[in-house]
């Protein structure tokens, strides 16, 4: 059975379809109404969201579905020391999907181990968020009208921000594609991201601290929130959370058919006077996202039918290593197996299975 925990589990075939069933939908939504009549959502939200959730929810209910689900973690019995194998295997029963968000990285693969039902990832940890990245991709490809020879600026928090590392992945595989990373030093990409995903595809990138000196170049800018929550120090938030404020001065040296998008929710990176901007598309591309996730949530129950086996892992799998990495699901839930994939086998890279964390 199918489930989508990252962005590359969809074949670039699959993402223009889903792409091409959003666009559908947003035109008929009437022929979609009915499409999930009988069949239930359970959205699992153990840490803060509106749009990604309530996207989901509007999504399901759209399409004729029910939902149910928390908000939550303290209204779970995560918070009496349930795992997350057993709460998913628990709301399979329920469910015929259900959508995941979680604190912990690889939370939601966890899941996908032990449930009888698709689950998808709506965000785990600082580590990836793929239907975000569907949610990036269609607006991209209908507000530019191509998903390929583009310029796109990735400024902010490239450290935490995990819908950056899902885009990022995403974008390797289209050909043409300049990536452009803005981040203070502290908030640069994290290693295996770097390494993995744009070093290993042959994307062309440069890294920079100065948002005003590449901002010309731009064909899409991708702002990102400073992700607060995962700090240790708030000392080092302060200090950070202001690094770039995208303001109407800055923007007018830009490309008049650039377009500026956003995860959202944004905090004071983008100044409100932008808004009325015809190339502000940050509240365009939360629209897009809910008709996104209308055609996953579609694409995966038809796969559910189909029955289709799980791919086996690219990767030669090893047992004996530790993640140390403090946000890995395994660091709570001491009776998951320390799985690591080896990445690169002349340089004997491993990578913990849930959190992507470097084996050292
Ligand atoms: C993002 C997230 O949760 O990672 N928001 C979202 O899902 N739209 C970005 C953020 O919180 O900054």
């Amino acid at each position: 059975m199918r489930s989508l925990i990252d962005i590359l589990e969809l074949s670039l075939e699959e993402i223009d379809s889903l792409i091409e069933t959003a666009c559908d939908i947003k035109k008929n939504p009437a022929k979609y109404a009915d499409k999930c009549r009988g069949k239930k959502l359970a959205t699992l939200f153990f840490e803060p969201s509106t749009r990604t959730r309530l996207s989901f929810e509007a999504a399901m209910y759209e399409l004729g579905g029910n939902v149910l689900g928390f908000s939550e973690a303290n209204s779970s019995s995560a918070s009496k020391g349930e795992s997350m194998a057993d709460t998913a295997r628990v709301v399979s029963g329920y469910a015929d999907i259900m959508a995941i968000r979680h604190p912990k990285e690889g939370a939601p693969m966890v899941a996908s181990k032990s449930a009888y039902v698709p689950i998808i990832n709506a965000g785990d940890g600082g580590h990836s968020h793929p239907t975000q990245t569907l949610a990036d991709l269609c607006t991209i490809k209908n507000e530019k009208g191509r998903l390929s020879d583009l310029t796109i600026g990735f400024c902010g928090d490239l450290k935490f921000g995990r819908t950056v590392h899902s885009l990022l992945a995403a974008l390797s595989r289209y050909t043409g594609i300049k990536v452009v990373l803005i981040s203070p030093k502290e908030l640069c990409i994290p290693s295996y991201v770097k390494h993995e995903t744009i070093i290993k595809s042959g994307m062309e990138y440069t890294e920079t601290e100065s948002l005003e000196e590449v901002l010309p170049t731009l064909d899409v800018l991708y702002m990102t929130r400073v992700q607060k929550e995962r700090f240790s120090y708030v000392e080092d938030y302060e200090r950070l959370k202001d690094s770039y404020i995208l303001t109407a001065e800055k923007l007018a040296a830009s490309k008049s058919d650039l377009i500026v998008m956003h995860p959202l929710p944004r905090v004071n990176e983008i100044s409100v006077a932008i808004d009325k901007d015809p190339r502000a598309k940050y509240f365009d591309q939360t629209l897009y996202g809910k008709y996104m996730r209308m055609a996953l949530i579609l694409f995966l129950l038809d796969e559910k039918q189909k029955n289709t086996e799980e791919k086996e892992s690219p990767y030669r799998l090893v047992h004996g290593k530790k993640c140390t990495n403090p946000a890995c699901i395994c660091s709570t839930e001491q009776e998951l197996p320390q799985i690591f994939k080896c990445v690169n086998e002349e340089e004997q890279i491993y990578r913990c299975i849930w959190c992507d964390s470097r084996a050292k």
